[in-house]
């Protein structure tokens, strides 16, 4: 083990990440991205996962469990009798905080194993399903290592979902991190906490770090999250191109950014002369657009393929058979809130919006991740089916954009 790596270690014993309380999840459960289990149904298995059969998800680096907790109540609340959640990591601290949230939760399709992502064949064997890797590859070695470790346990049929930093959201960061490493490398990880909260009191309030509204663990996410951001002893953030490179460096093709609205440079641009001239780009090239343009992206999310199934269909949300699901929102309380024929969002101090048909909010309200489109079809008794057909659609992009509505099914 290389210094730096002891000293992550160290960190992750010390200050495990997130903070999290187990006596929480008698109040919530934390959802979020990647690895919703609606989200790994549309993106990874384009509608078709079939919970009947075995399901087997590794979560690489998962800290104190958010991802693995969310996936394992969400696989346990959709009656999954043969799935297993295996959390990896090489923190102690994390396991026995991970461990008493899914005690806490009555869970017991979750598996702990304890070591690096560089040993997951040894440690964790395959084959898996799915994989997660969040916040955790930039903190590698060599990210690509790491990778390449995680590719080779997942099935050919499978997916994973990622989370790197992004290097432009990121802005202010690095040069705190640089100055804290001056002031404080000598000193044990207690002293360090105390120096950098003494150092950042101290910015002045035109530092990029104070005026950089997308990073904000060291304000919000306690010592852990002050540690996580300013004082790790590893940390590497990508640009776009960069991220889409590294995922094709691992032999995976990128499925989805999340969200997609995010990553579309027409979110960015009105003038339709420069629409029109950013519309001719590759789709990685407009990525990487989208985020010169936006300077919010603080993270990038990926849900990404093996390069052999690069060309699996994207689901049709229009189709009869398609159960879409509004992801954790209640349909009836959206429907509501529906007017005007747009949808609107913030995406990162972006305003933005999609137009939607007038039938919309009848749609949005029967959308209980159950009934299939004819369902919803034969109680509101449209005129022309191949139009109610596009109207699902158009509902479906717009809700979609911004990762709110998914296939959850295909029957
Ligand atoms: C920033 S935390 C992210 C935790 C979790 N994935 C999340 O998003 O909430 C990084 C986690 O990766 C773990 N980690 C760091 N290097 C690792 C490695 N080489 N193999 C396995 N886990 C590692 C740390 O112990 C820590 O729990």
């Amino acid at each position: 083990m290389s210094d730096t790596d002891a000293r992550v270690h160290a960190q992750y014993e010390a200050y495990p990440y997130p903070a999290r309380d187990p006596r929480d999840e008698a109040k919530r459960l934390i959802t979020g991205s990647p690895s919703h289990l609606d989200e790994i149904r549309h993106y990874v298995f384009a509608g078709r996962l079939d919970l009947s059969k075995p399901f087997r998800a590794l979560v690489a680096g998962g800290g104190t469990g958010d991802a693995a907790i969310m996936l394992a109540q969400q696989l346990a609340d959709a009656g999954a009798a043969d799935a297993e959640v295996v959390h990896l990591d090489i923190s102690s601290a994390s396991h026995g905080i991970a461990m008493k949230r899914a005690e806490a939760r009555g869970l017991t399709n979750l598996r702990f194993a304890d070591g690096p992502i560089e040993r997951v064949a040894e440690i964790a064997p395959g084959s898996y399903d799915y994989i997660d890797c969040c916040g955790v590859l930039h903190h590698l070695d060599s990210p690509e290592a790491g990778l390449k470790a995680l590719a080779g346990v997942l099935k050919p049929e499978g997916g994973m979902g990622l989370m790197v930093y992004g290097t432009l959201g990121r802005t202010g960061v690095y040069p705190v991190q640089e100055a804290l490493a001056q002031l404080s490398d000598h000193l044990g990880e207690k002293e360090r906490v105390a120096l950098a909260k003494r150092l950042v009191a101290g910015l002045s309030k035109t530092h990029w770090l104070k005026r950089n509204p997308f990073v904000g663990d060291h304000l919000t996410g306690g010592d852990a999250g002050l540690y996580d951001l300013l004082l790790h002893p590893r940390d590497r953030a990508y640009r776009v191109d960069e991220f889409a490179g590294f995922v094709a460096s691992g032999g995976l093709a990128i499925r989805s950014w999340i969200e997609p609205a995010r990553y579309d440079p027409d979110t960015y641009l009105s003038d339709p002369g420069l629409r029109k001239a950013a519309s001719g780009l590759d789709p990685v090239a407009r990525a990487a657009l989208a985020e010169r343009l936006s300077g919010a992206m603080a993270k990038h999310i990926v849900y990404a393929l093996p390069a052999g199934r690069a060309d699996l269909p994207v689901p049709d949300p229009g189709a009869d058979g398609a159960v879409l699901v509004l992801r954790d929102l209640d349909p009836v309380a959206v429907a509501k809130g529906l007017s005007g024929g747009v949808l609107k969002a913030d995406l990162g101090g972006a305003p933005w919006q999609a137009p939607l048909p007038a039938i919309a909010p009848a749609i949005v309200a029967r959308l209980d991740g159950r009934r299939m489109v004819a369902d919803i079809r034969d109680q509101l008794k449209p005129g022309d089916p191949t139009r109610f057909a596009d109207h699902v659609r158009a509902t479906f992009a717009a809700f979609h954009a911004i990762n709110r509505m998914l296939v959850r099914a295909v029957h």
